[in-house]
């Protein structure tokens, strides 16, 4: 993401905790719904501005609020777990009418919940689903499960053990994978891993598949706080105690293209080069798309953010108007506490050759920023 923007981000920022500050909204326990938009206020609170697509959803969520004509007061957390209880319960004195949270960690926020739950003001989970707490009211995320299958189908299709139409493709193995996972305190990060798993155990059980390492845990294989440099560091680990006797990685499932980065980077630290081994990634981050069109990655999946947050601006006006907001899965998230009513939304694997249509079509990225591997 260029600096400008960013700049610009961080200014509207504090421009709106100070807006905030003065304004003062009135705070869910009142009649939101015979009240105009101007003044209402909905809190908006996002992990980090160290991946595009928080801010990429930050950026939509907001434009989509303020264009309805409601007040926004957005932060961002820099990924620092006080940090983001600290702005929610800000959020919560400052008289937010509704709260829209991705966690940085699931069970971090439980006190701020309980407060927004006392002051009867609605919490929507954006993306990551808040665990442990009661004060959950709906959750807005993609099929996370699917996101994982879409990864680990995307592995053995570059791979070339299947074919893109599922049918069986022509490498029989044994080939050498390594496995990435994301941040445990993320509840994503268990439902990416399982649905991969699922998916890879019945090859690596008959021995197409030879995770070398033998780290198959998503203990062993995931990555705090989803850092590229902590998943570069694992690569080269890997590459050093496990491929020092001249056997080679084929594949590598990595569950975000941030970390697909650094994993690419260790790979090419150690000499690969030319036809890299296979890494599948998550997020259609544009670094990581040029990757793709370059050959260098072999596929992220894409979530469409601004469905996103179409879907939590959505629910979010269905509690301000004291409604229910609409679900379409009441089975699968259970957050340790209850089951929260969730909107699920499809997500889309992405090879070198759906990079047009799937992306540049749809005007998530132009060609001209793919070319670059940059944002405008
Ligand atoms: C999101 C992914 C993202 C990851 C790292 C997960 O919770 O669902 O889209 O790649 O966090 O930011």
């Amino acid at each position: 993401m260029n600096k400008r923007l960013l700049a610009a981000l961080g200014a509207a920022a504090v421009a709106l905790s100070l807006a905030a500050c003065s304004g003062e909204g009135a705070g869910s326990g009142t009649d939101t719904a015979n009240q105009a938009p101007t003044d209402l206020t909905i809190g908006v609170s996002m992990p980090t501005q160290t991946s595009e697509r928080w801010i990429a959803d930050g950026n939509s969520v907001k434009e989509k609020l303020t264009a309805k004509g409601y007040k926004v007061d957005l932060q961002y957390a820099g990924d620092d777990i006080p940090t983001q209880s600290q702005q929610v319960d800000q959020m919560i004195t400052q008289g937010a009418d509704v709260l829209i949270i991705a966690a940085i960690d699931g069970t971090a926020l439980s006190s701020q919940l309980q407060a927004a739950a006392d002051k009867k003001i609605p919490v929507i989970s954006y993306d990551r689903l808040i665990r442990d707490s009661k004060n959950v009211d709906f959750y807005v995320s993609f099929d996370n499960y699917k996101v994982g299958v879409a990864q680990a189908t995307a592995l053995l299709v570059g791979l070339g053990v299947l074919n893109k139409d599922g049918s069986e493709g022509t490498a029989k193995g044994p080939l050498n994978v390594e496995l990435f996972a994301g941040s445990l305190d993320d509840n994503n990060a268990h439902f990416f891993f399982d649905g991969a798993m699922d998916t890879l155990k019945p090859f690596i059980d008959k021995g197409t598949l030879v995770v070398k390492s033998k780290q198959t845990s998503i203990e062993q294989a995931a990555t705090l706080r989803w850092q590229q440099e902590t998943a570069q560091k694992r690569m080269e680990d890997l590459l050093t105690s496990s491929y020092n006797d001249g056997a080679k990685v084929a594949g590598v499932l990595s569950p975000y293209d941030g970390l697909s980065r650094g994993i690419i980077t260790a790979l090419q630290n150690a000499g690969y080069k030319g036809k890299m081994p296979v890494v599948t990634g998550q997020d259609a981050e544009i670094a990581s798309v040029k990757l793709i069109n370059d050959g260098v990655q072999s596929s992220t999946v894409f979530k469409d953010t601004r469905l996103l947050a179409e879907q939590a601006v959505t629910a979010a006006e269905a509690f301000l108007k004291k409604a229910t907001p609409e679900a379409n899965d009441t089975k699968t998230y259970d957050n340790g506490v209850k089951v929260v009513p969730s909107y699920l939304l499809p997500v889309e694997t992405v090879y070198k050759d759906d990079i047009q249509k799937s992306l540049i079509d749809s005007g998530y990225w132009t060609a001209d920023e793919v070319k670059a591997g940059q944002a405008k």
